[in-house]
């Protein structure tokens, strides 16, 4: 049993630093929001947004990024605040991994994280309209679900 699960951590941190280098050698100038994409998140969910299949799930074409409801921006901008490991399905593949809060790269501003966020809803095929000011400090105030 421990050495089932010491190998699933290894081959995790294995995905994990492959797709590091991976973002590194991409990492090129573009919009503020798509530099902040491609420092902060692209070694997980990848600099194409497609994630990786049972490990981090994929930022385009996944119907909870590109939600238009109030509620469902609500949800989804406090995932990417404060972190989350309560387990998702995205187009029928199973995720039980763990998001960092954005805090933990230290403070990033709120017009550089809206604009990071506005890149993600409109990358990749995406096409959400632009969430606000007021619905991103109405999330940090909030708090974490
Ligand atoms: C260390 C890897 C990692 C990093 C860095 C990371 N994420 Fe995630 N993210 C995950 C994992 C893993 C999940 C799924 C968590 C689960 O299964 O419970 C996730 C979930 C999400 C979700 C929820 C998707 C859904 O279907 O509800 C969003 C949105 C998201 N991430 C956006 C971002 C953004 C934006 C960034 C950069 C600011 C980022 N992530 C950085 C690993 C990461």
């Amino acid at each position: 049993m421990d050495i089932q699960k010491k190998t699933v951590s290894i081959t995790n941190l294995g995905v994990a630093a492959a797709a590091l280098l991976l973002s590194i050698s991409s990492v090129h100038a573009g919009s503020t929001g798509e530099a902040m994409y491609l420092q902060h998140c692209s070694m997980c969910h990848q600099p194409d947004g497609k994630g990786i299949p049972g490990f981090f799930p994929p930022l385009a074409d996944n119907p909870r990024v590109i939600s238009e409801k109030p509620e469902k921006v609500q949800e989804y901008l406090s995932r990417i605040i404060f972190g989350y490991h309560g387990g998702l399905i995205v187009n029928k593949q199973m995720y039980s991994g763990n998001m960092p809060p954005i805090g933990y790269v230290g403070r990033i501003n709120d017009s550089e994280l809206l604009e990071l966020i506005n890149y993600q809803r409109t990358a990749f095929g995406n096409n959400a309209r632009p969430v606000t000011f007021s619905e991103l400090a109405r999330a940090r105030k909030t708090g974490s679900p």
